[in-house]
């Protein structure tokens, strides 16, 4: 396929361009990556010149490049920018956007990066001046829907139009190095793959914690909370990643459907296991990063609230090879730390030879961010005479990947590679519709089951790990978290 001649952003001058979007597409040009001819189009409601967008398109960049900012990479940049002004509700906006199209050579590409309720509009629009045809692709930013009904609402609409291959649906989780690497983890090396299974592997826990509060995004994150924020999309396709078969390859067809499998393996949490499995919190006043903070329902007037910001979750993976595994999920805001974690705690040996010397079971830690590492904790015996000789202590065999990778100058925004991918026509990094679809039943029959059974999120102070109730999920099964 011929390189894409336009990248249009729709919401482009929301939070997401101006922090992620433009600066990514900057990275990519100044190291070469962008096919020569491709023109971005910034398509938002306010009126500004081409010129006058491109200053405000360089104090974006400028701030988030930092000592990176390169003013011969930012002119050749600039030289591609231009704007398309247009209410995206009104079909004439969709006329202007035609006629800044004119002249470019091959197919566009759309990025909805909006709120989710301009989609389908926005999609009709383009439709309706011809601009969905093939070459053309849509890129839509999560979250598609509020429940599997609406998500299923969107993708039809784009559908119509949009055919699936031509359909990439982002969840920036994907994008990261660090997630690519539990691939090459699992799969470029032989030594976890006969363990990887139910045989050896007690219990998993995926952990996404922020200090952050929700930051001026009150309005979106009080319909949406925390499951269907983070735990939809970012930790259920973690989980996908750790829980999948091996795909026989890399194509998106290979590694969507065996995610899609994990999704639908899913065991339905029923009302009655609710309170046992599943923990929302709140957060209240409290202290993080050193700073008095406030809790959530103040940070919009004080308004009483039941969105939750902290979720805990016990799922099971019904195969063959994880019947039994528990996978503990947990994401919130305002925690003490920010920190993404996978930990794969294996068995205990089957039978201790050490009399007196406690043995701890083995596990491997994958750090996601900040620092990104990947660590194996075993037992060691320590150079002593005592217990017969045999005195053993846990040590940790530490591969910190900022280390092994020290050559490397800038950390890459996981949207860099997305946007690549994108322009590339490559979708195995982009989640496939009935994967976004069935990530929603799972979590449908939660969420409305918090609301049947009356369950609201417990207020945990800012800070803290969460409610008590989050420890009590892991403890009845004789499990603990690892911070
Ligand atoms: C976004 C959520 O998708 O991911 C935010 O909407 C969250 O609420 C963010 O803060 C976390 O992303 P990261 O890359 O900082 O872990």
């Amino acid at each position: 396929m011929s390189d894409p001649g336009a990248f249009v952003i729709f919401g482009a001058t929301g939070d997401l361009a101006r922090r992620m979007l433009f600066p990514s597409l900057y990275f990519l040009d100044a190291d070469g990556l962008l096919p020569s001819g491709l023109r971005i189009v910034g398509a938002a409601r306010s009126n500004h010149t081409d010129a006058e967008f491109r200053k405000n398109v360089e104090g974006w960049v400028r701030e988030r490049a930092g000592a990176f900012f390169s003013q011969e990479a930012w002119d050749s940049f600039a030289g591609r920018l231009v704007y398309a002004p247009g209410d995206a509700t009104d079909p004439k906006s969709y006329a202007t956007l035609k006629q800044r199209l004119e002249g470019t050579q091959g197919g566009a590409l759309f990025y909805l990066s909006t709120s989710p309720a301009l989609y389908i509009p926005i999609v009709k629009g383009l439709a309706a001046e011809n601009l969905t045809n093939d070459p053309n692709r849509v890129i839509v930013e999560k979250p598609i829907g509020k429940s599997w009904a609406t998500c299923e609402q969107i993708n039809s609409a784009i559908a119509e139009h949009f055919s699936e291959n031509r359909t990439f649906r982002i969840d920036h989780y994907l994008g990261k190095e660090t997630v690519q690497n539990l691939i090459a983890l699992r799969f470029g090396n032989a030594l976890f793959e006969p363990l990887w299974n139910r045989h050896t592997i007690d219990h998993v826990q995926i952990t996404v914690a922020e200090t952050l509060g929700v930051e001026g995004r009150f309005g979106y994150y009080d319909e949406y909370g925390a499951t269907r924020d983070m735990v939809q999309n970012h930790i259920l396709q973690l989980l996908c990643l750790i829980a999948m078969e091996p795909p026989s390859n890399l194509r998106p067809e290979s590694v969507r459907g065996e995610k899609v499998k994990v999704l639908r393996s899913l065991r339905p949490i029923r009302d009655s296991e609710l309170r046992e499995k599943t923990v929302r919190g709140q957060y209240a006043r409290g202290v993080t990063d050193g700073k008095s903070v406030p809790g959530y329902v103040e940070e919009d007037g004080g308004k009483p609230s039941d969105t939750e910001t902290f979720v805990a979750l016990c799922a099971h993976v019904d195969n063959w090879r994880w019947a039994g595994v528990p996978f503990y999920l947990r994401t919130g805001k305002r925690l003490p730390t920010r920190t993404s974690q996978i930990v794969i705690q294996f068995r205990d040996v089957p039978h201790s030879i050490f009399n007196g010397s406690p043995l701890m079971a083995n596990r491997l830690t994958i750090t996601l961010q900040p620092e990104e590492s990947i660590a194996l904790t075993i037992m060691n015996k320590t150079p002593s005479l005592t217990q017969g000789g045999y005195e053993l202590q846990p040590l940790t065999l530490n591969l910190s990947l900022l280390d092994a990778f020290k050559g490397e100058k800038r950390r890459r925004i996981a949207y860099e590679r997305l946007l690549l991918e994108a322009i590339s026509d490559n979708s195995t990094l982009f989640v496939r519709r009935d994967e976004a679809e069935a990530a929603w039943v799972w979590i449908d029959r939660i969420i409305e089951g918090w609301a049947r059974t009356g369950m609201k999120p417990m207020p945990y102070q800012s800070g803290s790990w969460g409610p008590a109730g989050a420890f009590a999920l892991t403890e009845r099964n004789g499990h603990s978290w690892y911070e």
